[in-house]
């Protein structure tokens, strides 16, 4: 079965249960400022796994394009992706347990036609919090599954959370029998020996983490489901490599071809770390990060270098990123067409990256030159600032006679990481859902602050972008030139005045159609699916958006605008915040 077929049959199975499809959407997470890319396929979902009702209704399906990226610089197995596909469907209050097992199961034995005996799978054993999952494994064993094919396991396995805060609970696992030996008498799915594959996640979504650590009941029981399109392809194709599968095929072919070495022995980590990695930053391009020395945009500067940096072992001298890409983006075309879209702008950026790395290459073998011992804490400064690999200087230590002991550099790094880490935490601290009363205020004035551009500017303003923290808002949109004084104190003053009128904040579903014929503002027009929330602020304001707002305007008090800039030709910036005691 292929790639595509899986695809397809997955939507169809739950269209055929009543599922509504959901559009792929870009990686770049809308109004979330704690996460860099989208994780997973109920991460666009969060706003509802809380309680807002969805304009296409309670069950739904969609393949989605994820990007993961904790552990960049850890060495990728055979079945490692940084970025992938995900299936999934969701219940938003709707189904429980039983139906999304029982689906699971009719799934995998009638569509996909493993064979039943084959089939393990893993509950949650239960903690101080909550308690083991016996509904699940009853579900389970009335579908056939032997009691010892039910695996209970703890938080590590069984447990899943779209981040700190938000939306989380226990799940249940699904482990194919590849038919390896077992590594050892203790051998069990989710030890990754080999022999048990993991095929889909089925989560029991009813828990809210707090901020203070504390588990909330949601006010509805979700299902949320994950079956990765890539590896799942690959153990219906009997491999157990992703790269083999026609997902990469044709990439890795493009790589020998470049480099004249063949995909075997130690060319395989090479060649895998450069396709995954251009494929991940292709995506990320194509959904507009651009390489940079920020937040997603350095993601995206350190895959591109990485993949660069991987050309080496492999001999290949000459910038090569381009015709890889080439390909990545052909084969996607289809699925993807705003990938065919962005195509040059794609190629353009990873060549200028791949370049300026290049040059930042050539600058540390200066330095390197200047150097008269070379050990884990030099190589270590040469990584950091000029991208160079350990490798790379271990083989110049090598022809001076010298070594590098390879257990500073890795503490140097794990230092590093280590303080990394703790930013991407603080990130994650704010919560992925914040639907703090602060929030809520800044998304509705964000609408009046879109509706007061186009007052005072005139119609051809259009949100490009919008953030949204605890402390401020920030909007991007289209306009040639700076604002004047003048105009950023009527554009205030509107605003002001339309939340002192104290209006109404209504939600209305509707086709898009409908919706663009009522006038209502709608910017980002194919990540939407055909039905859509309008929300309303009294007669002023009309604007397709996922909420959460303010019920009336008067909630928001009263706000300010703190700064005005140019984001790049034609496109302005606005940071606003809410004006507390006066
Ligand atoms: N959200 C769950 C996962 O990503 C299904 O595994």
């Amino acid at each position: 079965m292929t790639a595509q077929e899986l695809k397809e049959k997955f939507i169809s199975f739950f269209v055929k249960k009543r599922h509504k499809k959901l559009p792929n959407v870009s990686l770049v997470p809308e109004n979330d400022p704690t996460a860099l890319f989208i994780n997973s396929g109920m991460h666009p979902l969060v706003p509802y796994l809380l309680g807002e009702p969805h304009p296409l209704g309670k069950r739904l399906v969609s393949n989605q394009r994820c990007l993961r990226t904790q552990d960049i610089d850890e060495v990728r197995n055979m079945m490692h992706l940084t970025f992938f596909e995900m299936l999934g469907n969701w219940s938003l209050g709707d189904y429980w347990k039983k139906e999304a097992i029982e689906w699971s199961w009719e799934f995998l034995i009638k569509e996909l036609r493993l064979e039943p005996k084959r089939i393990s799978v893993t509950c949650f054993a239960g903690d101080k919090d909550t308690p083991k999952d016996e509904e699940a494994a009853k579900v389970w064993q009335k579908i056939g599954i032997p009691k010892q094919r039910i695996y209970f396991l703890g938080k590590k396995d069984n447990w899943w959370a779209v981040g700190e805060t938000g939306p989380c609970g226990p799940d249940t696992e699904m482990f194919y029998d590849t038919g390896k030996k077992k590594c050892g008498p203790k051998c069990r799915p989710g030890d990754n020996c080999g022999k048990y594959f993991e095929m889909w996640n089925d989560v029991f979504m009813e828990f809210d983490r707090l901020p203070n650590g504390k588990l909330e009941k949601l006010k509805q029981q979700n299902i949320d489901t994950g079956m990765g399109v890539e590896r799942t392809t690959a153990m219906l194709q009997g491999k157990d490599d992703v790269y083999q599968t026609e997902l990469f095929t044709s990439i890795t072919q493009t790589i020998e071809k470049i480099s004249g070495k063949k995909y075997q022995g130690k060319n395989k980590k090479s060649m895998r770390i450069i396709a995954d990695h251009l494929r991940a930053a292709s995506f990320a391009i194509g959904d507009g990060v651009m390489s940079s020395n920020v937040e997603a945009g350095y993601i995206v500067r350190r895959l591109i270098r990485r993949a660069v940096r991987y050309g080496r072992p492999l001999q290949i001298n000459k910038p090569f990123l381009a015709k890889i890409a080439e390909e990545i983006i052909d084969q996607y075309s289809g699925e993807y067409f705003h990938l065919k879209k962005n195509k040059s702008k794609i190629i353009r950026e990873l060549s200028a990256e791949e370049e300026r790395f290049n040059k930042s290459l050539e600058r540390g073998l200066r330095e390197i030159e200047k150097y008269k011992v070379l050990n884990g804490k030099s190589a270590f400064y040469l990584y950091e600032t000029y991208g160079f690999p350990l490798e790379m200087t271990q083989e110049i230590a090598q022809e001076r006679g010298q070594k590098i002991k390879k257990g500073v550099f890795e503490k140097e790094f794990k230092k590093h990481q280590e303080l990394s880490k703790k930013g991407v935490e603080t990130k994650f601290a704010g919560g992925l859902a914040d639907h703090s009363e602060e929030v809520t205020k800044l998304h509705t004035t964000t609408h009046l602050l879109h509706q007061a551009l186009r007052d005072v500017l005139g119609d051809h303003v259009q949100q490009v972008g919008s953030n949204i923290t605890p402390k401020r808002l920030r909007f991007d949109f289209t306009h040639p030139e700076k604002l004047t004084e003048a105009q950023m104190k009527k554009v205030e003053k509107i605003m002001n005045e339309k939340i002192k009128a104290n209006l109404l904040v209504k939600i209305k579903t509707m086709t898009l159609a409908e919706a663009k014929k009522k006038g209502a503002l709608a910017f980002f027009g194919e990540k939407y699916s055909d039905k859509v929330k309008v929300y309303m602020i009294g007669g002023y304001s009309q604007e397709v958006c996922g909420g959460p707002h303010v019920k009336s305007t008067k909630e928001i008090g009263r706000v300010k605008i703190i700064k005005e800039k140019a984001v790049g030709a034609g496109r302005r910036r606005i940071y606003a915040q809410l004006a507390h005691g006066s």
